[in-house]
């Protein structure tokens, strides 16, 4: 045992200490697929590179018929670092080819790194870059690049602008905090503008920039919009949203019928507001702000990070992207070779209350289900529980929806219970309840030593109801050492019409929409036996009332075909 414990460790020092010129490990390693024998938590449907390391998306955007995804990149291990701009390009959003790397670091003012930063369309359709270069003194600035060849479809190599860098860190601004450029707007007056991601005097800020030509940015007066209760902000994203239907809307829509979104990466998690804009004057007005009211919106009350959003004029909506990190140990990460996933794409838009957003994973994601379960009005009694049979349970997307008949009984909510996530981890899936707990355990093995559950509980609050998500991977495996915190969020529903939740389980990620979308919670999970064909999936009521599903579909999910240019196959089976 010790020797295996040195020889691993050997190994993970040369895995991270190891710098060499490109191309090295692309020649060693092999590109890594799921297999249950020695990849069984690498994903068959979840955008992953090849191997190595991935953080934040970046730039994601459409041109000319291909879907262009960016991400966070170290092409040399499987921990952060030589960060440069990974470049896969997809004509679904579902099957990518990965190209070479559209931005390295090899500037003065990007040698310790190219992070993130955004694409715009200028009118006239090229597309541009804004990104962040960590310089040779670690200063954070704002860089360009432009395609070098427009009639290249795939556009694969990027030209970094003589003009950089654009933006410096001045007069205030501190060099550590200043980064991660969204994607251009442009005003009535036709001047662009960017935010910037910062903080100043401790607090989180979106400063803002102007430019006519996209080279010369000058720093507005005023920021977009700061807060005084949060630190650093990353990635900031800032976008309109159609306050009827859910269509998206180009990010230089503003106006009447709009609403615009600030989204704002802090304390590991991704915030939003939503307010009004007026580009007259630059004035985002808010009610309520960023850590203001009980109800702290999120994209994803899971792992879920750094997100980005992107408007698809093809199909009209605007699609999110977001960085699943990895819950298990950097230890891990290197034995795997891998660490982090993108979420699903999924199409955003404001909620019919006007009060949130909601998601949905895009429509081309329902082209992998095969093998389609069905069952309808089937009561699941209070202490019981039952398979889904027929499906491959570590690779499926699963939809149910719940009928509550009587709700008289349902338990007190307590005032003081205001923080969801504490409340999923007091009250387990395995604490009996009245209304709940149901939902369904997934990733399980045979006898439910391993499982993650995710599910629903309901109480009655002072005016009304009170519904209760969670999704709780305390049980989810028998390894020690991954992270297994449980995830909770309050969902905006009416538990007297229905609850609906739909789960994607890929191995190791399972991505949850409850009430339709209005909450989304993402674990990741490794499980030691639950894997493969010993993974399985059950639909339980922990509580003391009779439940009805009025409609469960299941589907096993095909593997989406993501693969380097020279290595794309004949699509597979599964
Ligand atoms: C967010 C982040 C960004 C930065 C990038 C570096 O995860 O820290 O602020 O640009 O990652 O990889």
């Amino acid at each position: 045992m010790e020797g295996y414990l040195f020889w691993r460790l050997i190994l993970q020092i040369f895995f991270i200490a190891y710098r060499g010129p490109v191309g090295y490990s692309h020649e060693v390693q092999k590109d890594l697929q799921y297999n249950p024998k020695n990849q069984p938590h690498r994903t068959a449907y979840h955008f992953q590179p090849p191997k190595n390391w991935m953080n934040d998306p970046n730039g994601p955007m459409y041109y000319k018929g291909i879907y262009h995804l960016f991400y966070q990149y170290n092409p040399y291990s499987a921990v952060w670092g030589n960060i440069s701009w990974g470049h896969s390009v997809s004509y679904n959003l579902v099957d990518w080819i990965h190209i070479e790397q559209a931005i390295n670091p090899t500037e003065p003012y990007d040698i310790n790194g190219c992070w993130s930063g955004s694409a715009s369309i200028l009118p006239g359709g090229n597309p541009v870059i804004l990104y962040t270069g960590s310089d040779f003194r670690n200063r954070q600035v704002q860089n360009i690049a432009v395609p070098k060849n427009l009639s290249d479809p795939y556009l694969r190599e990027w030209i970094k602008s003589d003009h950089n860098p654009l933006m410096t860190p001045m007069n205030g601004i501190d060099p550590q905090f200043f980064r991660d450029p969204t994607t251009a707007w442009e005003g009535p007056d036709k001047i662009w503008r960017v935010v910037v991601g910062s903080q100043i005097k401790g607090h989180g800020t979106a400063l803002l920039y102007q430019s006519r030509d996209f080279v010369k940015w000058t720093r507005s007066h005023r920021p977009l919009h700061f807060s005084n209760k949060t630190a650093m902000w990353e990635c900031p994203d800032f976008y309109p949203v159609s306050v009827d239907g859910i269509n998206g809307l180009d990010t230089s829509v503003q106006g009447t019928g709009t609403k615009h979104v600030l989204k704002a990466s802090f304390n590991d998690r991704d915030y939003y507001i939503i307010g009004t804009y007026e580009p007259e004057t630059d004035t985002f007005s808010v009610n309520p702000d960023f850590m203001d009211s009980n109800v702290k919106l999120r994209y994803d009350y899971g792992i879920f990070y750094a997100s980005k959003t992107f408007y698809d004029s093809a199909k009209r909506r605007r699609i999110l992207w977001g960085w699943v990190l990895e819950a298990d140990g950097e230890p891990d990460d290197v034995n795997k070779g891998w660490s982090g996933l993108q979420s699903l794409p999924r199409s955003i838009f404001l909620d019919k209350t006007g009060k949130q957003l909601s998601q949905w994973p895009i429509e081309e994601i329902e082209t992998l289900r095969r093998k389609e379960v069905n069952l309808q009005n089937k009561e699941i009694k209070g202490g019981t529980m039952f398979e889904i049979t027929g499906i491959t349970a570590s690779q499926a997307d699963i939809e149910v929806s719940f009928h509550l008949r009587n709700l008289d009984e349902a338990e007190l909510m307590h005032p003081e219970w205001l923080d969801p996530q504490f409340l999923c981890s007091e009250k387990n899936a395995a604490t009996g309840g009245v209304i709940g707990p149901f939902g369904i355990l997934a990733l399980a093995s045979k006898d439910l030593t391993e499982h993650t559950a995710v599910f629903f509980r309901v109480f009655r609050g002072h005016d009304s109801y009170v519904v209760l998500m969670c999704s709780d991977q305390n049980r989810s495996s028998l390894r020690e050492e991954v992270n297994k915190s449980a995830f909770g969020a309050f969902v905006d529903v009416n538990p007297v019409e229905k609850i609906s939740l739909r789960s994607l389980i890929d191995h190791s990620i399972i991505e949850s929409f409850g009430g339709e979308g209005k909450t989304c919670i993402t674990a990741r999970v490794y499980p030691k036996l639950a894997i493969g064909n010993e993974s399985h999936v059950y639909v339980f009521n922990n509580g003391t009332e009779s439940i009805r599903i009025s409609n469960l579909s299941a589907w096993s999910m095909k593997r989406a075909q993501i693969f380097p240019l020279h290595k794309r196959r004949k699509p597979e089976i599964d």
